[in-house]
């Protein structure tokens, strides 16, 4: 386990999202009121990336096929996703968003 800084907080505004790439993973950072979320970019259904999707409140919701996601467990909640996403601890230090990978 090791940590890596992604991104200014500021660049990320509470109620939006963004994909980072780490290690060749891609990694969605999701900005809720109460922090930042990290789960895997890549819908557990057909391999979609959900930063190509929307948030609604604290669910992500996947462009292709409607499945969605808690964006703070990685919990599927919405069919036709039923496997949860890889969720990875974040914690911001200085300003800067940090990842445990
Ligand atoms: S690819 Fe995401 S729900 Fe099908």
């Amino acid at each position: 386990m090791r940590t890596v800084t992604v991104k200014p907080l500021e660049e990320l505004e509470v109620g939006t999202f963004c994909k980072v790439t780490v290690d060749q993973k891609d990694i969605l950072l999701v900005r809720l009121e109460d922090g930042v979320f990290a789960t895997s970019d890549v819908c557990t259904h057909a391999l979609v990336n959900l930063s190509g999707g929307w948030l609604e409140g604290n669910v992500i919701c996947c462009p292709k096929h409607g499945g969605k996601f808690d964006a703070r467990t990685g919990k599927a909640l919405a069919f036709p996703a039923i496997t949860g996403l890889k969720t990875y601890r974040t914690s911001v230090v200085d300003g800067q968003i940090v990842l445990e990978v």
